[in-house]
């Protein structure tokens, strides 16, 4: 490998991606590119090219704006990844990034005969599907009734074989678009293509907001002293949540890899294991940072929420010999430094 394109290269997991991937192989060039849509992604550029990656403005939407140069990897980490995304009627963003963003990667992936990387997501999976996961209550979270009897469903969580039929947001329809897209360069012209349906990533340099990056939103309101509400399900809603130095590990390993390349999906995450329901969140949170604050409830469940979504991630753990090694406090420990320590910096993203 001589060169690596990342698109949303100054994203949360495209910076970290970047800097990983460089220091693994520090011969190969890294290219980052972004169009710096994502408030705080412009506060990644100095770490980039202290790492050695180069930054180069782009839009994905453009498909001239990969350059001539090719490239012998892609990683498609460009998107507007909110699951609200759209829901006012202004759709054009999220369907011409993320779909078109990825169509025309694919393209010119295709002309490379570059290795394709897609970052895709649990959203793909219908919400209707979702919310019909039988559930009991315990004291602080949801969990799966016993024996529930649903395809790609068990005590682990959520398997690829799950149900894919049915609506799962804009943001979740443009993923799985893409994905369908990037099996079939693989089909057709033999591209090299592996997908990551991924759970909640999370960790230092994720500028969390309400509608994305909940583990970065729920450390800054704590760190700032600022008021938070658990919008629907009462905060027993439950996810499972993957380090992002686990999924730089994994990605490593998939890249070395080769023969596993032929469009190929895996759903990764930090499964049981690694979960949270917001209220178990707060109380981790609140212990480490060493704050409480007040915490309002909104009974209104939004029409993209789902209480339950865990990740069964045994395939992608069996075919890479890969284990995420870092917990929930490890995480949340990591995201506290790293506020703490760029408090300055970060002040105008988090408004505290
Ligand atoms: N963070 C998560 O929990 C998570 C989970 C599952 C999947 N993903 C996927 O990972 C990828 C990266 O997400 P993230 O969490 O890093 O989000 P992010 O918003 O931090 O990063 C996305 C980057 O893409 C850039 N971008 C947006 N539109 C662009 C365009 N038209 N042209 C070029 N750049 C553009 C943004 O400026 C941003 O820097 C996305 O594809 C997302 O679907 C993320």
């Amino acid at each position: 490998m001589k060169r690596i394109l990342i698109t949303g290269g100054a994203g949360f997991v495209g910076s970290n991606l970047a800097l990983r991937l460089r220091a693994e192989w520090p011969a190969c060039a890294v290219v980052a590119l972004d169009n710096f849509y994502r408030k705080g992604s412009e506060l990644n550029v100095g770490r980039l090219e202290k790492g050695g990656v180069t930054v180069q403005t782009g839009d994905v939407r453009e498909a001239g704006s990969f350059g001539r140069e090719p490239y012998d990897l892609v990683i498609d980490a460009a998107a507007e990844p909110s699951v609200l995304a759209g829901a006012s009627g202004d759709v054009r963003y999220v369907l011409d990034t993320n779909l078109g963003g990825t169509l025309n990667l694919l393209e010119a992936a295709r002309g490379w005969n570059a290795r394709v990387l897609f970052i895709s997501t649990s959203r793909i999976y219908p919400l209707a599907a979702l919310r019909a996961i039988p559930l009991v209550e315990t004291e602080t979270r949801f969990e799966i009734a016993a024996n529930p009897g649903m395809p790609g469903l068990s005590a682990h969580g959520i398997a690829e074989e799950f149900p894919v039929g049915g609506a799962r947001t804009l943001y979740g329809a443009t993923k799985f678009a893409s994905e369908i897209m990037a099996q079939e360069y693989a089909a057709q012209w033999g591209l090299k293509v592996l997908i990551n349906r991924c759970g909640v990533l999370a960790g230092p340099w994720q500028m969390g907001r309400v509608d994305q990056g909940v583990t970065a939103l729920w450390v800054a309101a704590h760190h700032y002293g600022r008021p938070l509400s658990y919008i629907g399900y009462g905060g027993k809603q439950v996810r499972d949540v993957l380090h992002i130095d686990d999924f730089a590990d994994l990605v490593i390993r998939q890249i070395r890899r080769d023969a596993f390349w032929d469009g190929r999906i895996y759903n990764v995450g930090g499964g049981r294991e690694i979960s949270f329901s917001l209220r178990e969140l707060t109380r981790c949170v609140s212990n480490i940072v060493g704050r409480q604050i007040p915490l309002g409830e909104d009974p209104q469940i939004r029409a993209s929420d789902v209480p339950f979504y865990l990740t069964d991630r045994r395939r992608v753990m069996a075919d890479f010999e890969w284990r995420p090694g870092r917990n929930l406090e490890t995480l949340i420990g990591d995201t506290a430094k790293w506020m703490r320590d760029h408090e300055t910096l970060l002040r105008p993203v988090f408004g505290g």
